[in-house]
């Protein structure tokens, strides 16, 4: 596409971008890393330093519109130089405003301690172990007792319903629920019989189902507490000392599937992706174990799971020397961000010796930074490290991609995350500790 054309098109809507947005990133950051898009009057932030004050000043930028944007409108119009009245008295207008992630402090701070139990040391541990039989199941189900070359659709047999049963871990969902959370939201094990549960997956909300299943959990633990994660969670209080209503602990507690899956899922698939397309990364990796987490790190840095975040401005404010008036909408790019060239060398290019690659934003930053990252790091280095052990020969299955020099990947039509709909691999497996390093 020629590049006056990037000046014109609408970023939210024009499927163009979708395969490929870098050189679009590129352009907007060229022309200025803090830019006025056509787009409803979006700010652009494509720049590292930029986009890192933007995170960390919530007296300035509200969270309240982070996930939509522009969309739906605003159901006020702006006034003044200060706006944050006006935010507050529409707040619950907008979208998701139930959910930590659009909230302001002090009432962000409140929501988010409230998974302070989930996220210490010795759970984070405990739910380590579970990743590494649980990443073990996973591939035994897509192995079977195959000997020959295995086919295998990366994102559906393995991606997600890992990226879902760590997240029901986490939260201390009993394991004998597993399989209904893996048929209600979408990831259900090869052959299961949703059948029962048809009417119900056809027609149901997951979020809502979800909500149910988690307020029927929290009441039966404050009813008869027991010794377990779920007790944790439905009889912790704020800071302060008083105890949340369940529907606020239920909704801290659910965001962590919206937050933590379709996210980890894209990560995972653009890594497997890259070790198919990369046999001299996978034989380095092979030789040396202890750059998996710089792998993972990269893989962050190149393809961030999060394409865009949104603020809205409370206060006028002066970023990158660019005015920006209270009531501009801004988009953090983390795609952009973090292949800035001003802060990464060769940014476009894999890396994983990159020194200063831990300074990526695909976490986000300031007081939203993804509380879930630490997890889904080790979730990314335990999947590598058992894919390492289970599978050689991993490439990409041309049946489905096409054939080498001429790839085709499809990826999910949104300008709020980056992932592809699915990858299609073939390996030879390896036999469960047979492997060599
Ligand atoms: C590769 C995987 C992941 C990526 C790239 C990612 C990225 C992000 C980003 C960029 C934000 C900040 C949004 C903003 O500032 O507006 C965020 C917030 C959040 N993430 Fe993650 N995330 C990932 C995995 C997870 C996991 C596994 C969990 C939970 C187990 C999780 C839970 C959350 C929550 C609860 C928030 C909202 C935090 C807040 O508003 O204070 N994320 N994530």
């Amino acid at each position: 596409m020629p590049e006056s054309d990037y000046d014109t098109l609408d970023f939210f809507t024009d499927q163009s971008l979708v395969p490929n947005p870098y050189p679009y990133f590129d352009h907007l950051r060229s022309r200025c890393p803090v830019l006025k898009t056509s787009n409803y009057g979006v700010v652009a932030v494509t720049g590292h330093e930029e986009a890192s004050v933007v995170y960390k000043d919530a007296e300035v930028y509200s969270s309240c519109i982070a996930v939509g944007g522009p969309f739906p409108p605003l159901p006020f119009t702006p006034e003044g130089h200060d706006i944050s009245a006006q935010i507050e008295a529409h707040r619950g207008e907008l979208p998701m405003s139930e959910h930590m992630v659009t909230m302001d402090p002090p009432e962000h701070s409140r929501a988010r301690s409230l998974l302070n139990r989930l996220l210490t040391p010795k759970r984070l541990k405990e739910n380590e172990e579970f990743m590494w039989r649980l990443a073990d199941e996973q591939l035994d189900e897509i192995i079977g007792d195959q000997t020959g070359t295995v086919h295998c659709e990366f994102l559906s047999e393995y991606a997600k319903p890992f990226s879902l049963l760590v997240i029901a871990d986490l939260l201390g969902v009993p394991e004998e629920d597993h399989d209904e959370f893996r048929e209600m939201l979408g990831a259900p094990r090869p052959g299961a019989n949703v059948g029962s549960l048809e009417g119900e997956t056809l027609d149901h909300n997951p979020l809502e189902w979800l909500e149910n299943k988690f307020c029927a959990y929290l009441e039966d633990r404050r009813a008869n507490p027991r010794d377990d994660i779920l007790t944790g969670l439905a009889t912790a209080k704020y800071p302060e000392g008083d105890t949340p209503e369940i529907i606020d602990v239920v909704k801290s507690a659910t965001f962590l599937f919206a937050a933590g899956q379709e996210t980890t899922t894209k990560l995972l698939s653009a890594s497997i992706r890259l070790l198919a397309e990369r046999p001299d990364v996978v034989e380095r990796l092979r030789a040396d174990r202890s750059r998996i987490p710089n792998f993972v790190e990269e893989m962050l840095r190149m393809e961030s799971p999060v394409k865009s975040a949104f603020r809205l401005v409370k206060k006028d404010t002066v970023l990158g020397g660019v005015e920006l008036p209270a009531g501009t909408i801004v988009m953090v790019n983390p795609g952009a961000i973090n292949r800035d060239p001003r802060r990464f060398d060769h940014p476009h290019e894999f890396d994983f010796d990159r020194s200063n690659v831990r300074e990526h934003l695909a976490f986000g930053r300031g007081a939203h930074s993804c509380p879930g990252g630490p997890l889904a790091r080790v979730e990314g280095r335990v999947s590598i490290e058992r894919i390492l052990d289970r599978m050689t020969d991993i490439r990409l299955d041309e049946e489905k991609h096409g054939p080498a020099g001429d790839h085709n990947f499809n990826y999910e039509p949104t300008f709020i995350l980056r992932g592809l709909t699915e990858i299609n691999i073939t390996f030879t497996p390896v036999q469960p500790h047979a492997a060599t390093a």
